[in-house]
């Protein structure tokens, strides 16, 4: 999409649409609504006494060829009253402008801003556009469906005077919706597409991209690391596990790197525990932890967040086969504790495991996981919001602040001993699964016992990762939950310990 960034009066502006913004009131308010609304004639008015539109946060209508308007037509986006404006309601109302344009064919939109922190709300509003427009495309054939696509967006304000903050929020906001199209996508994409081996070059081009350092370790390499969990998840499976290392110096010289680590499963059948078959085709999703701590990597380097940084991504395929792991077996982590598979379907918490100790590596300052990692995530939030634990009180809050700004929901789980306790096995040290009960807590159990003495955070977005029907800026399909949340808590970042 197109983008720029101008300084014009509404009726002025040429466009497709031009969107104004209107807060939930008993009649038109604010002097460009007023206008419009005297030029068509009191429609607006109308509308608003009839509650057909009346500003409220889902609302949207479009007036077409208003007189003095050079544009299309005018789109009313509602924000919900002014009192309790949040600059994820710019996201939302652009989101549902975005989807309303797309269904009406207009290529060309206009988004009119004439308030307070335009850089944020600019932002918020260009986020709202480019996520609720998004869609995958790239295995359509058929160059109709290309086409209907939203070419061109400008931001409007209406002093040139704020044209600099205007341009500084657009840009940010590209960077940071193009990042979480990215986890889309990689989302998206099929396992026969994205598979260990591709996967590793494509973050070799992200990084090339993105000036990072990039180290993808093959399977000769992931045996030198003794990563035995992550090879024997792996094993089954034709296309073989790669390790791939991402790593950006925003920070001072030498200061602790802040360390992702995301679950990159490029498909889970479950292995020998093979899952039911319904449904089973969303499990090529089981990659996104990965594909989020890829996006928020790249685009805190072209947003120059003052950070060190470093993306741990080990991937594999789940595949049942006549050399998979079968249940029983008993594996190697990399940190050297034994681990017995009860479940072969438990197999992100073991790739994570020799990655979590790998991270220790790097004399992290603190560790963040995200991973699809556990069907019982859907009873505890549905797909609302993400499960997380963490060991450290000040980064939680960190993150529930990151959550609160961007809209991506999570809530904390305790992690009590009950909970390890389940995970004991009595012929190794520790077992994979520890059943049913509490299964998004036990899962966090087994990854606890692989980490250092550092803040750590573990995020499950099982289920968040996918929208069943669609919201105003999360389209049905891919969500890329967490890439927005992660980035917050990157570019606001604290020390914590
Ligand atoms: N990738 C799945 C978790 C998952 C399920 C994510 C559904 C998104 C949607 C994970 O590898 C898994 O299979 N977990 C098992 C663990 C169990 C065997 C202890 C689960 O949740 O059933
Ligand atoms: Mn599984
Ligand atoms: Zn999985």
């Amino acid at each position: 999409m197109e983008l720029s960034c101008y300084a014009e009066s509404l009726l002025d502006i040429e466009a497709g649409a031009v969107v104004l913004f209107c807060f939930k009131d008993d009649k038109p308010h604010g002097d460009e609504l007023e206008k419009v609304d005297l030029l068509s004639g009191g429609v607006v008015s109308d509308m608003f006494a009839r509650e057909e539109f009346n500003g409220s946060l889902e609302q949207t209508v479009m007036l077409r060829s208003v007189p003095e308007s050079t544009a299309g037509s005018i789109i009313l986006a509602g924000l919900g009253p002014e009192k309790e404006i949040h600059t994820d309601f710019y996201r939302q109302a652009a989101g549902r402008v975005s989807q309303m344009a797309l269904r009406h064919k207009i290529s060309h939109l206009a988004l009119y801003y004439n308030g307070p922190d335009t850089r944020g709300v600019i932002q918020a509003m260009v986020e709202g556009v480019l996520l609720g427009s998004y869609q995958f495309l790239d295995f359509k054939t058929d160059e109709k469906a290309r086409k209907e696509v939203l070419k061109r967006l400008d931001m409007v304000v209406p002093q040139r005077g704020r044209l600099r903050a205007a341009e500084s929020g657009m840009q940010a906001g590209e960077i940071v919706a193009s990042a979480v199209n990215m986890a889309r996508d990689l989302g998206s994409r099929p396992g026969n597409d994205l598979y260990p081996e591709s996967y590793g070059k494509y973050a070799q081009k992200i990084a090339r991209e993105a000036n990072l350092k990039c180290r993808v370790l093959t399977p000769s390499q992931i045996k030198s690391e003794k990563m035995g969990a992550l090879l024997s998840v792996g094993q089954g499976s034709a296309n073989q596990p790669r390790f791939v290392i991402l790593e950006y110096n925003g920070g001072r010289v030498g200061s602790q790197p802040v360390v992702l680590v995301g679950k990159g499963i490029t498909f889970d059948s479950g292995g020998i525990s093979l899952k039911p078959g319904l449904n089973m085709e969303e499990m090529k999703g089981d990659m996104l932890g990965s594909a989020v701590v890829l996006a928020v990597i790249a685009a805190a380097a072209k947003l120059k967040a003052k950070i060190n940084l470093v993306a741990l991504m080990p991937l594999a395929e789940n595949m049942p086969s006549g050399i998979a792991t079968r249940p029983g077996d008993i594996v190697k982590s990399r940190a050297g504790h034994t681990i017995e598979i009860i479940n072969t379907d438990a197999e992100g918490r073991l790739i994570l495991a020799d990655a979590l100790d790998f991270a220790d590596k790097f004399n992290p300052q603190a560790v963040i996981d995200i991973a699809t990692l556990t069907g019982a995530a859907l009873y505890i939030l549905g797909y609302a919001g993400a499960p997380f634990v963490g060991t450290n009180t000040k980064l939680n809050d960190n993150l529930r602040m990151a959550s609160e700004k961007s809209g991506e929901k999570i809530w904390e789980l305790p992690l009590w001993s009950e909970f390890s306790k389940l995970m004991d096995s009595s012929i190794a040290d520790i077992k994979n699964s520890g059943g049913r009960p509490a299964g998004t807590i036990t899962a966090a159990s087994f990854l606890k016992k692989f980490i250092g003495d550092w803040p750590w955070l573990h995020i499950d977005i099982a289920y968040c990762d996918i929208e069943p029907s669609g919201r105003p800026y999360v389209p049905k399909g891919m969500t890329g939950f967490g890439v927005r949340l992660l980035l917050d808590l990157i570019l606001n970042w604290k020390k914590v310990k």
